[in-house]
């Protein structure tokens, strides 16, 4: 390698964002070196964004930039990188010459997990370009601990319902949330698009009275399908990315529905109380505030509702939305709402929203990723023998991806439990031939298709 070609590889790694490592160093050799400089633009314009997660062990004592450090010597050694949207590090390799070995201890010592992302807004390119050199890439390492406590919850008074319940993100609950959903279409990487896109715009102070955003998403589609799951993945995302920013990330789940579930006339006071303490969150400059408002559609059945007290109901729905107004103002919230009946949304609400995404069953790709993501994990912990290297070794005859087609994610995932119940069998019995526990889920997706398309699903 050329003197100027190593010069700009370092160039290009230390001006990563999130990584101030070399930035002193790198600015001097900039000034000393027009060339490079020019050189190292052009590279910057056309580099790649790569977000690399990293979380720490519970134990690990390294300070932050030096995990960044190691994290970046990793890639610079192996040189290329295949452009995945997304990929894990091997920690428990144990290969490479002194050195490597050294940076994959120190890893392996104080990292639980490392995954990194593309920006997949360049899906196209993915194909010509199926992997790029590490000074290609713009690497934005974020080192985090998980939270391991679980959700904090407040109930009115003796009520046996939560009002809510609040999240200290990064946490452990939602950590592999994200990477479990699969969709055929680029519903994930629209969505986190979007969502980057309002935080950027947000921390430039872009004036919103004159480029309107109201940082609102609504997911809407039939049950089952990952709504929930993606608004909390999602939530998780964001923490990790912005925690430079943002040190105290939160999550408020509010359950629409238990808003009017017991006195109506006590409905609307839950609302002030419960924006109180939203509001008294942002107002901490080191927290982001993620609202998620599950089962929208509560709010339009309760402004319909002709019950004991309707005029009530409206108060309460109005309080709620003139809430949600108000927190357009800052710039540390956003508003996660889903819905699985989208005619009965408050179409109020539904202009509130930035973006709606409509949120159906998986395709057929899909359904081969969480056929392949159950069957991996049944290998694992030994129910089944073994676990084929690609689906084709699953579904030759592509019979079982026929057999799920109109299953939504929800009884997707179930399948594998419900077929070893069916069965005549005891996990005692050591692990089960995979072909024939294969024939045994085909039999369950067919019979359960049928008991479906017999009975009509019951809305929320
Ligand atoms: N496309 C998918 N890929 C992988 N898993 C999925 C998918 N869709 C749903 N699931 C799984 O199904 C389960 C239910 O998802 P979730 O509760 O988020 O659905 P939902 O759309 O919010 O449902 P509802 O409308 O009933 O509230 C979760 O475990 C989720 O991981
Ligand atoms: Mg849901």
């Amino acid at each position: 390698m050329s003197l100027t070609e190593a010069t700009t590889k370092r160039d290009a790694l230390s001006t990563v964002n999130g990584s101030d490592c070399d930035a002193a160093a790198a600015a001097k050799r900039r000034k000393n070196d027009e060339t490079t400089t020019t050189t190292t633009n052009v590279r910057a314009l056309a580099r790649r964004r790569c977000d690399v997660e990293v979380r720490l062990t519970q134990n690990s004592t390294a300070e932050k930039n030096r995990i960044r450090e190691h994290v970046l010597d990793y890639f610079e050694r192996k040189g290329s990188v295949e452009v995945l949207a997304s990929n894990a590090i091997e920690l428990e390799r144990n290969e490479g010459n002194g050195e490597e070995e050294e940076t994959m201890a120190f890893l392996r010592k104080n990292c639980e997990k490392i995954t990194f992302y593309f920006d997949d807004r360049v899906e196209e390119s993915v194909e010509k370009t199926p992997s790029l050199m590490f000074y290609e890439i713009d690497f934005r390492v974020h080192v985090h601990e998980i939270n391991e406590d679980g959700a904090g919850e407040e109930r009115e008074d003796d009520d046996e319902i939560a009002t809510y319940k609040e999240y200290a993100l990064p946490c452990r609950e939602f950590s592999e949330y994200w990477d479990s959903l699969y969709f055929d279409d680029d519903t994930k990487s629209r969505l986190k698009n979007y969502a980057q896109t309002a935080l950027e715009f947000g921390n430039l102070n872009v004036n919103a009275s004159l480029v309107a955003f109201n940082r609102v998403v609504l997911l809407h589609g039939p049950p089952g399908t990952g709504k929930t799951t993606m608004c909390k993945g999602l939530a998780q995302k964001l923490a990790i990315q912005m925690l430079d920013t943002y040190s105290e990330p939160v999550l408020v789940e509010i359950n629409a529905h238990s808003l009017f579930s017991k006195w109506f006339s006590e409905s609307g006071k839950l609302v002030g109380k419960l924006f109180e303490k939203i509001q008294e969150l942002t107002e901490d400059e080191d927290t982001f505030v993620f609202v998620l408002v599950d089962e929208v559609e509560s709010l339009a059945a309760a402004r319909k509702a002709t019950g004991s007290e309707p005029s009530d109901a409206i108060r309460v729905v109005n309080a709620l939305l003139t809430q949600l107004d108000a927190l357009k103002e800052k710039k540390n919230a956003m508003v996660l709402t889903t819905s699985n009946v989208t005619e009965a949304i408050d179409v109020a609400f539904i202009d509130r929203a930035d973006v709606k995404v409509y949120v159906g069953n998986p395709g057929h790709k899909a359904r081969r990723e969480i056929m392949m993501s159950w069957l991996t994990e049944l290998a694992r912990v030994g129910i089944i023998d073994r676990c084929p290297e690609n689906y084709v070794g699953v579904d030759p005859s592509g019979k079982l991806e026929k057999a799920t087609e109109g299953l939504s994610g929800r009884a997707l995932r179930k399948l594998p439990f419900l077929t070893f119940a069916g069965i005549n069998r005891n996990i005692g019995d050591g692990p089960m031939k995979l072909e024939d526990f294969l024939e045994a889920v085909y039999e369950k997706a067919t019979s359960e298709k049928r008991e479906r398309e017999k009975l009509v699903l019951p809305k929320k």
